[in-house]
């Protein structure tokens, strides 16, 4: 697994999202985490509210049976989304990273992310918050996820230099909206429509990390195209491409995200070994610029 550099830590390219593990027993989440780290995996990443809390509380159960992998990791978290809304206020921050802190049994978080945008954010308070739990080192690094350009501006503007470093958004081969757009610049048809203010060009711009959520769903969490007859033409494609190099459908989903020039580092959710092993071997692969875009067109894209 190749790794880069984010905020001066060395990163795994693909990125463990904790989401899914809340229910799992010990002995499957032991063997799915050592899976990960075996396969170079060294990425994980939560958030305060998945699984209630039993996400980051599970993983600290690991943690505290194995002591000494906590520094072989690097644990992410995210806060602002709270009982079907959003808090972006300082308490709310504070509050929600030190409660990750507990849950897991660390005293640091490397990155700490804003889950959902707060249109009632005062980035000020960020800022405080920001600056408190840094200064206690509590939190490393900070990110934001599903943020607009804009959006990213208005905090920066208040964090007196700070940067944020990396930005959590919807993306894999059935969702590339902020793909889409910019290759349909001044056309007439819907994929025009920039619904992001063209967050990709502007993270790749400012060297922010896109950390692509859900790779391998179509939709929202609807389920996975992998397989799905719905998406005939895309995983014909798929299998054509991925038998090219010797991986499965599965890997190659994530081999065409890493083919990005913006270096996105996707966020898989599966809680499957066996999965782990194949896409940790695709990631690995690098796709022609012809099979980049083949791939792209096989799920109903176009070009103008
Ligand atoms: N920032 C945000 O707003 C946001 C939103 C959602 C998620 N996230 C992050 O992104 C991570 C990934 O999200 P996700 O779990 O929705 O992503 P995903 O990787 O797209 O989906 C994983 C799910 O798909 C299933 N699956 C079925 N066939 C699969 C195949 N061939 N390959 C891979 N998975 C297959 C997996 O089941 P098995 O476990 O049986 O493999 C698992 O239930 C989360 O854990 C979380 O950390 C962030």
């Amino acid at each position: 697994m190749k790794t880069f550099l984010l905020a001066g830590i060395e990163c795994s390219r693909v990125a463990q999202g904790c989401m899914r593990i809340g229910g799992m027993a010990p002995a499957d989440l032991d063997r799915l985490i050592k899976t990960d780290l075996e396969c170079g995996i060294n990425f994980f990443d939560h958030a305060d509210i998945y699984g209630g809390g039993s996400c980051e509380t599970v993983f600290g159960d690991f943690l505290r049976a194995n002591p000494g992998l906590r520094d072989k990791m690097v644990l992410q978290s995210k806060c602002g989304i709270r009982g079907g809304t959003y808090d972006f206020s300082k308490d709310h921050i504070i509050r929600e990273a030190e409660q990750s802190l507990t849950r897991m049994g660390i005293d640091t978080l490397d990155f700490l992310l804003l889950h959902r945008p707060d249109t009632l954010v005062e980035p000020e308070e960020v800022a405080e918050a920001f600056d408190k739990l840094s200064r206690e080192g509590k939190v490393k690094n900070f990110g934001v996820s599903n943020h607009n350009p804009y959006q990213i501006e208005l905090l920066e503007s208040a964090l007196g230099g700070r940067k944020i470093v990396a930005n959590q958004l919807q993306f894999s081969m059935t969702n590339t909206t902020m793909i889409d757009a910019g290759i349909h610049v001044n056309m007439e048809d819907g994929s025009a429509v920039n619904r992001d203010g063209g967050v990709l060009d502007y993270c790749r711009l400012k060297g922010i990390t896109i950390q692509p959520w859900s790779p391998f769903q179509y939709g929202f969490f609807a389920g996975p195209f992998i397989g799905n007859p719905d998406y005939a033409k895309l995983n014909a494609k798929l299998d054509e491409v991925s038998a090219r190099y010797d991986v499965t459908p599965t890997g190659m989903a994530i081999a065409w995200i890493l083919r990005h020039p913006a270096k996105m580092q996707p966020i898989i959710g599966t809680t499957n070994p066996d999965r782990i092993a194949q896409i940790a071997k695709a990631a690995d692969v690098t796709i022609t610029h012809d099979e980049w875009y083949e791939l792209y067109k096989s799920s109903g894209k176009t070009l103008p």
